[in-house]
């Protein structure tokens, strides 16, 4: 039977993590790798999840099964986290949420579930987006179509043609909005694009889909859910896939979860029997541990205000990573524009070099960056910003 099977290729980002190991060069700077490092470049434990983990050991008291919705205490303080506390869904019973593992498995029970509801929709996603979307999603069956979002020359979100092919989404179709923090391209929304896209899901009834994987990385936990908390308030329905991944540092517990609003709590309860059926039969039931600690940090005031300031460290971090790059740059040297750095958001931008100069930026000076040129403003620290900025220049020449 295997010999029937070919390799296959490894993913690109990893392969680049792969090289990256095997440099043997002090000076080497990883920009491709997606996730948050500090000014040593440690992706650490937060100390509030740290906290919670050691309390945890000592309140816990069985390992046994959870059920298909994961923990619903984490449930009920995920709703509140991603929506606000106040919002006036939360008392409709219009709002359900259950467990995932991970942004991507919240992604593929959403796309599961939605593809039961109506196989016939279609999932419309931006272009460019993380790359995983899209055999993420289309594994799932959908027929997967595209709307343009971020003008490659410009640096920023081609508004005009997004919205003019967001005009031709039929009824009944699925579009994927990343809720901040674009990735790869680091460029968002603006509240009145929002607005925008929200008449428009009203006009054309479309359904918006929003991936949302790094809440407080962007302009703060609130300011980067305001697309997702409009549209929960002025829309029927709504799906939301969040992660605990990047706002929490749980990358490796696959902690996420996926959000359902539908038109009345009926369906609500409706749609997530279906969602928990879906897990069943993918992996039964997501891991505990990861989502136990979330709740207990989002429960906890002490914990919870701890874990707040520690998000504000990294988004001032990578802030001011941003700051730093384009301003030692001189934003237009050798000819080139960066100031689209600080304007963004989140770990990510393009910077918009060419394949021959991100060729010698790895093989001369030993630093990494994915193809479509996206770099983690994570990687840049105060140690290795001279020799990033000295072989940018050098190859911008
Ligand atoms: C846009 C986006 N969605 C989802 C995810 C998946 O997150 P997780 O690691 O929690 O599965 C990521 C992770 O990089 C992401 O960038």
């Amino acid at each position: 039977m295997f010999e029937n099977l070919k390799p296959v290729a490894i993913d690109p980002i990893l392969g680049l993590m792969v090289a990256f190991k095997a440099d043997n060069r002090a000076e080497k700077i990883d920009l491709g790798v997606g996730v948050y490092q500090d000014d040593r470049g440690r992706t650490p434990v937060m100390a509030s999840v740290k906290e919670a983990e050691s309390r945890l050991m000592k309140l816990e008291t069985t390992k046994s099964y959870q059920g298909m919705a994961g923990d619903p205490d984490y449930n009920q303080r995920m709703m509140e986290l991603l929506l606000g506390k106040d919002h006036s869904i939360l008392s409709t019973g219009r709002v359900k949420s259950i467990q995932a593992p991970g942004g991507s498995g919240a992604l593929r029970v959403g796309a599961e579930v939605i593809r039961r509801a109506r196989p016939e929709s279609k999932l419309w996603v931006g272009i460019p987006t993380w790359p995983n979307h899209i055999p993420l999603l289309g594994s799932a069956g959908f027929d997967i179509k595209q709307y343009p979002y971020y003008d490659m020359d410009a640096r920023q979100v081609d508004t005009e043609k997004m919205m003019e092919t967001l005009r031709q989404v039929p009824v009944g179709d699925l579009v994927l909005l990343h809720g901040c923090c674009h990735n790869p391209t680091g460029a968002d929304l603006t509240n009145e694009q929002w607005d925008s896209i929200a008449d428009l899901a009203l006009e054309r009834g479309f359904i918006p889909f929003i991936d949302t994987a790094y809440q407080g990385l962007g302009n703060g936990l609130d300011q980067d859910a305001y697309g997702m908390r409009m549209m929960a308030e002025r829309l029927p329905e709504v799906i939301i896939a969040s992660s605990c991944s990047k706002n929490f540092g749980l990358y490796r517990e696959r902690t996420g979860s996926i959000t359902f609003i539908a038109e009345t709590s009926e369906q609500a309860d409706i749609v997530v029997s279906q969602a928990m059926s879906t897990a069943r039969s993918i992996y039964s039931m997501p891991p505990a541990h990861g989502a136990l600690l979330v709740s207990m940090v989002l429960g906890d005031p002490q914990l919870r205000s701890q874990w707040e300031t520690e998000l504000e460290e990294v988004r001032l971090r990578i802030k001011s990573m941003r700051n730093l790059l384009c301003d030692s740059l001189e934003n237009n040297a050798a000819g080139m524009d960066f100031s689209h750095i600080k304007r963004q958001n989140g770990m990510f931008s393009f910077l918009g070099i060419t394949t021959p100069q991100l060729e010698r930026l790895r093989t001369e000076f030993g630093i990494y960056i994915v193809s479509s040129t996206r770099i983690n403003l994570a990687g840049v620290n105060s140690n290795n910003i001279k020799h990033l900025t000295q072989s940018l220049l050098t190859v911008l020449e």
